[in-house]
């Protein structure tokens, strides 16, 4: 499990080289300051048929949903995107939610994308996120630190490795042309 792990990291970090170095993609990246972050409708997001009322929040904000796909993460796919917390004791929790019930994963874009969609978000703990920021999105649908009903990306560079991961057609290209063609 951990050799496969290894595996595909490295060929994770050979693509984000290659993404990283690609002159096209890249370059209209920039031209637009535009910048993408990955955001995930948790199982018990959906399952609370939250998923309408993030999307509308997402939209209100002023992203671009580059992509969407709903999708129900199978094990190998979960351990690999939640690799850096493989070692962390709630690790199998983590992983055992995730694989419970259908996701829906977006590619969202805009201006510091990363950071504006972790505003939106609120804190990692629900709680927390209910007395400091009552109206993000985990304190209106969230229940513990791992069911907090969304995910969003803490970096750019991990951005890129967690759409790479979802959205496994990235590794063709398609998905540096689609932040023309998919709007
Ligand atoms: C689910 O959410 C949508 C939009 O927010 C709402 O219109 C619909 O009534 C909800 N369905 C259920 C079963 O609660």
């Amino acid at each position: 499990m951990v050799r496969s792990c290894c595996c595909c990291i490295i060929l994770c970090s050979v693509t984000i080289c290659v993404i990283f170095y690609s002159p096209s993609g890249e370059a209209n990246a920039d031209i637009h300051g535009r910048e993408r972050t990955l955001a995930v409708v948790k199982p018990d997001g959906v399952r609370g048929n939250h998923t309408d009322a993030i999307k509308a929040t997402i939209e209100g904000s002023g992203f671009d949903i580059v992509k969407e796909m709903s999708l129900q993460l199978d094990l190998m796919t979960a351990q690999i995107l939640y690799f850096e917390h493989y070692r962390k004791p709630f690790f199998q929790e983590l992983i055992n939610f995730m694989t419970s019930g259908p996701i829906v994963a977006m590619v969202l874009e805009h201006d510091n994308a990363v950071e504006k969609w972790r505003k939106l978000i609120g804190p990692t703990d629900p709680n927390k996120a209910r007395i400091e920021q009552p109206n993000s999105i985990r304190a209106i649908c969230g229940s513990s630190t791992t069911q907090n009903c969304v995910h969003g990306s803490d970096s750019s560079a991990a951005a890129n490795r967690e759409i790479m991961i979802i959205f496994k057609d990235v590794q063709s290209g398609e998905a540096t042309n689609s932040r023309h063609d998919e709007l």
